[in-house]
C-alpha cells in the first residue's frame, strides 16, 4: 500500500511514524522535515497546492491512498487536487473542511439540525448590532470566522478588558474580513475528541486536554497550544456521561452533514466546554489536533494505514486503543509566542532519549548542513505514555533533558497539581 502523507510538523511526524509501520510512506511537504524525511520512501518537496507537480507526482508513483493533515492545506483544497489525481483520499475535501474554515458554517449546521452543544452567538457586520449582543451576553468571546492558528480569538475579561475594547476588536475584524462571530463565553474545562468519520460512522479516540495558554498556570496569550495529557477512556474532570454527549454531538454532526449532501470524510476534531450544563461546542476541526494527535497516536493499536484506507471505502474500520495515560510537552524557542528566535540549533541525544522512554518528534525546524535549526515556531514535542501519569510526565520532563537548544516548555502540563486544580475547578461548577 502506497500512502502519500501531507504536511510536515511533529502532528505529521507521528502520523508519518505510525503510517511507515505498515504502508510505504510518501511524503508532499514545503520543505524537507528531519524526522518525516528518512521515513519516506520518496518525497516531494514543493509548494503542496502545486496542482500540476503533485498530480503528475502522485501518478508516477502509483498513490493508493491520501491523507492531508494541516487546517491550511485542507482549506485549499488538496484533499481535492489528490482526489482528482485519482488518489483514494482519508481526509476530507474543501468543501466539508469548511466545519473548521468558516466558524459561522459549523455554528449554522448545528442550529439547522438542533444539535445540543451550541452556545449563543451571533455574526455581525456592523458595530450596533455588536454591542447590543454584548449587553444582551455580558461577557462575549470574539472570534474571526475563518481560520487563525488558534490566535484569533479574544475573550472579555481575559484579552478584552471592557465593552469598548471588545467593540475595537469587532470593528478591526469587520473591517478586514467584513464581519466577526460573537459567541456567548462558556465556563467550564475544555477537552478534545477526536474520531475517525467515513461520512456515516464514527470511531471516536480517548479525550484529550490541550493547554493553548503560552505560559504556567493557564495564563499569557493563545498559542497553538503548549501540550496535553489524556487518561484513559475518560479525563479526571469528566464523568461517562459528558463523554457519551460529546460524542452524540459529533455522529450528529457527520449525521447533519451527510443529510446536506456534503459528508465528512477523515478525522473530526470536537473541542469542547465542559460546562455545568454538560459539554458546549467551541469548534470543530477537519483534522488531528497537534498536538491531540501525539496523545492519541501514541495508544492506537490498530493500524492506522488500514483505518485510513477504510475511510473512503464507507466501511470505517473501529481503532482500538490502549487505556494508558500520556503527556505531551512542546519546546519552543526562545522569545515565543511573540517572537520566537529563528535559526538556532536544536539536538536530539536519542540515546538518553531511549533511556528516559519518551520520544520526540519535530515541528516548524528545518534540516540544513546536517544541522537542525528552529523557525519562529513550536519547535519539538516530547511524548510519553506510562500506566500512570505522573509516570508519564516524569518520563516527558526527563525527555526534554535530551534536547538541547535555546527552547522553553511549559513544566506544569501534566503535572499531579494541575490536574487537581481542573479536577476542583469542574466540581465547583457541577
Ligand atoms: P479556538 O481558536 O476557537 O480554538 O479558541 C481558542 C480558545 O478560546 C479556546 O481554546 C477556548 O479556551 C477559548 N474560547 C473559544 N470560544 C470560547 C467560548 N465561547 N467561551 C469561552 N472560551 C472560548
Ligand atoms: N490543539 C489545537 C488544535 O490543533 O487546533
Amino acid at each position: 500500500m502506497k500512502v502519500v502523507l501531507v504536511g510536515a510538523g511533529a502532528r505529521e511526524h507521528a502520523i508519518a511514524e505510525h503510517l511507515a509501520r505498515g504502508a510505504s510512506l510518501y511524503s508532499i511537504m514545503d520543505k524537507p522535515h528531519p524526522g518525516i524525511l528518512p521515513l519516506s520512501t520518496d518525497s516531494l518537496i514543493c509548494d503542496p497546492t502545486d496542482r500540476e507537480r503533485v498530480s503528475s507526482w502522485c501518478a508516477e508513483n502509483g498513490i493508493e491512498l491520501g491523507f492531508v493533515s494541516p487546517d491550511a492545506l485542507l482549506e485549499k483544497g488538496v484533499t481535492d487536487i489528490l482526489a482528482s489525481a485519482g488518489v483514494k483520499v482519508a481526509s476530507p475535501l474543501r468543501e466539508s473542511a469548511r466545519i473548521e474554515w468558516d466558524k459561522n458554517y459549523a455554528r449554522n449546521l448545528l442550529l439547522r439540525h438542533k444539535i445540543p452543544g451550541l452556545p449563543g452567538f451571533l455574526l455581525v457586520n456592523d458595530a450596533e448590532e455588536a454591542s447590543a449582543f454584548i449587553s444582551r451576553m455580558g461577557d462575549v468571546v470574539v472570534k474571526p470566522v475563518g481560520l487563525t492558528g488558534g490566535k484569533g480569538v479574544r475573550i472579555m475579561g481575559e484579552h478584552l478588558n471592557s465593552p469598548e475594547e471588545a467593540l475595537a476588536y469587532i470593528s478591526e475584524l469587520i473591517e478586514k474580513d467584513g464581519h466577526a462571530l460573537l459567541e456567548e463565553k462558556l465556563e467550564g474545562e475544555e477537552f478534545t475528541l477526536q474520531a475517525f468519520c467515513d461520512g456515516t460512522r464514527i470511531s471516536a479516540m480517548p479525550p484529550v486536554q490541550d493547554h493553548k495558554r503560552a505560559f504556567v498556570g493557564d495564563t499569557g496569550p493563545n498559542t497553538g497550544g503548549m501540550g496535553s495529557y489524556s487518561t484513559g477512556p475518560l479525563l479526571p474532570f469528566m464523568e461517562p456521561g459528558d463523554l457519551e454527549a460529546a460524542k452524540s454531538i459529533m455522529q450528529l454532526t457527520v449525521d447533519a452533514m451527510r443529510s446536506e449532501g456534503n459528508p465528512f470524510r477523515g478525522v473530526l476534531y470536537g473541542q469542547f466546554m465542559l460546562t455545568r450544563g454538560g459539554p458546549k461546542v467551541i469548534e470543530f476541526n477537519a483534522r488531528f489536533g497537534d498536538p491531540e494527535a501525539m496523545n492519541a497516536l501514541m495508544l492506537l493499536r490498530t493500524p492506522l494505514h488500514e483505518i485510513f484506507q477504510s475511510i473512503p471505502e464507507g466501511n470505517l474500520m473501529g481503532a482500538a486503543f490502549s487505556t494508558d495515560c500520556t503527556v505531551v510537552k512542546y519546546l519552543v524557542p526562545e522569545g515565543y509566542p511573540s517572537a520566537g528566535k529563528k535559526g538556532m540549533k536544536v539536538d536530539v541525544d536519542r540515546q538518553a532519549l531511549l533511556k528516559c522512554g519518551g520520544k520526540a518528534y519535530f515541528a516548524s525546524v528545518y534540516g540544513e548542513g546536517g544541522a537542525v535549526l528552529t523557525t519562529s515556531s513550536r519547535a519539538v514535542a516530547v511524548a510519553s505514555r506510562d500506566a500512570s501519569l505522573g509516570h508519564a510526565e516524569e518520563k516527558a520532563e526527563c525527555s526534554i533533558r535530551a534536547i538541547s537548544g535555546n527552547l522553553w516548555h511549559r513544566p506544569d502540563i501534566g503535572t499531579a497539581a494541575l490536574v487537581r486544580k481542573r479536577v476542583e475547578h469542574m466540581g465547583r461548577l457541577r
